[in-house]
């Protein structure tokens, strides 16, 4: 099925209200929903609006949140979200962040007590629009061995990385610190698939290619992915007086209460450390450089960070954006949600 991204954004708001949310915020969520549809992230578009309703109208998320931002230092500050909903939190904290980068150079803001806010890429984005460096991290809930373990611990805690160049471009680097993301792994489920051996652990912390044995994911890069994730779980979650790593609440097993997740939001103003036209004008040179580097056998061409995405965007501005039929079907339905969610665990089959 294919939509043009105002249908899209249209029927996602739509049911984000009917299930609860203010329009401001069913605004703010749609639209970082649609972002990631429209860069081809369709694990964190509008495949999770039946999730979110069920959510908000169990009352797990906030839909009268009183946020409070507090500035502890000329370039710190806490967002208190009242676990309302994470994208329109994280939102409000990063344009906090750009003002104050703006004024001070550095502005690093923990984003507190919040639901599950997307993907981070449209966060880091803002900041690249007005010419600077944005860097965010976020906790998950937890479904990754740690290196060498047998049992989940840390959540699949992304971090994402975005800056300007001095043309329409923009470098924009968004991942999980796993291998793969849990619902690639649901998806192979879906269709009776199998896994590559690189993805996930079995009970036994055996690497499994069976995508019904998948007990947990692994960090990527080893040990080295295992340490990034760590990072972001500290700068996310006990830097600001959240629960930590295997503490971290759970997406699906009560719908009916918050979930006090926490996350970090850098940006940094080139201007304060650097010529601003020269540091983008640099990028720009860098990504020429790249794109003029010969390609391996089988790869075609280099691509730089998040150009692929926007590659898609310019297809889906063309044919319209893909969505599975069953998740048009539900959005153009008048069903908030199908109690699917509530107590399900195991990262809901
Ligand atoms: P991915 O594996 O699709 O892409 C990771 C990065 O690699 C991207 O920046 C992409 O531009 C780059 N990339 C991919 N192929 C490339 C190529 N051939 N050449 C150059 N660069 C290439 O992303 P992943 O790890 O599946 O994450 C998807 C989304 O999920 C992200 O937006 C992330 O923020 C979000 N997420 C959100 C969570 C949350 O709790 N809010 C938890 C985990 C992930």
């Amino acid at each position: 099925m294919r939509v043009s991204e105002q249908e899209l954004y249209d029927l996602m708001k739509n049911k984000l209200m009917k299930a609860g949310l203010q329009e401001d915020a069913a605004d703010d969520v749609a639209d970082v929903l649609t972002f990631a549809d429209h860069r081809g992230i369709h694990s964190h578009g509008a495949v999770r609006v039946e999730y979110y309703a069920e959510r908000i109208a169990k009352g797990g998320i906030n839909t009268h949140p009183h946020y409070e931002f507090e500035q502890t230092g000329p370039s710190s500050a806490v967002f208190h979200g009242d676990n309302g909903p994470g994208h329109q939190a994280a939102k409000e904290a990063t344009e906090k962040a750009i003002e104050m980068a703006e004024e001070n150079g550095v502005a690093v803001v923990g984003v507190k007590n919040i639901s599950h806010s997307g993907a981070l890429g449209y966060f880091v984005e803002m900041a690249a629009e007005k010419d600077m460096v944005g860097i965010s991290m976020c906790q998950s809930d937890p479904m990754v061995v740690p290196f060498g373990g047998t049992e989940p611990y840390f959540g699949t805690n992304p971090i994402a990385f975005s800056a300007p160049t001095n043309d329409d471009r923009m470098i924009t680097f968004d991942m999980a610190t796993t291998v793969q993301a849990w619902g690639k792994v649901l998806d192979a489920r879906s269709k009776n698939q199998s896994i590559p051996d690189t993805w996930a652990v079995d009970e036994n912390g055996e690497p499994t290619t069976d995508s019904n044995a998948v007990h947990a994911l692994v960090p990527v890069a080893g040990p080295k992915g295992y340490g990034l994730m760590m990072m972001v779980d500290i700068l996310s979650g006990s830097l600001l007086g959240l629960p930590f790593g295997g503490h971290v609440s759970s997406m699906y097993k009560d719908l009916t209460k918050g979930r006090d997740l926490g996350q970090l939001h850098v940006v940094i103003n080139p201007a304060y450390f650097t010529d601003k036209t020269q540091f983008k004008a640099q990028l720009s040179q860098m990504l020429n450089e790249l794109k003029e580097q010969p390609a391996a056998k089988g790869y075609g061409e280099i691509y730089y960070p998040g150009e692929r995405g926007r590659l898609r965007s310019e297809a889906y501005d063309k044919d319209g954006i893909e969505i599975v039929d069953d998740i048009y079907d539900y959005l153009k339905s008048d069903d908030v949600h199908y109690d699917r969610y509530h107590g399900k665990n195991r990262f809901a089959e």
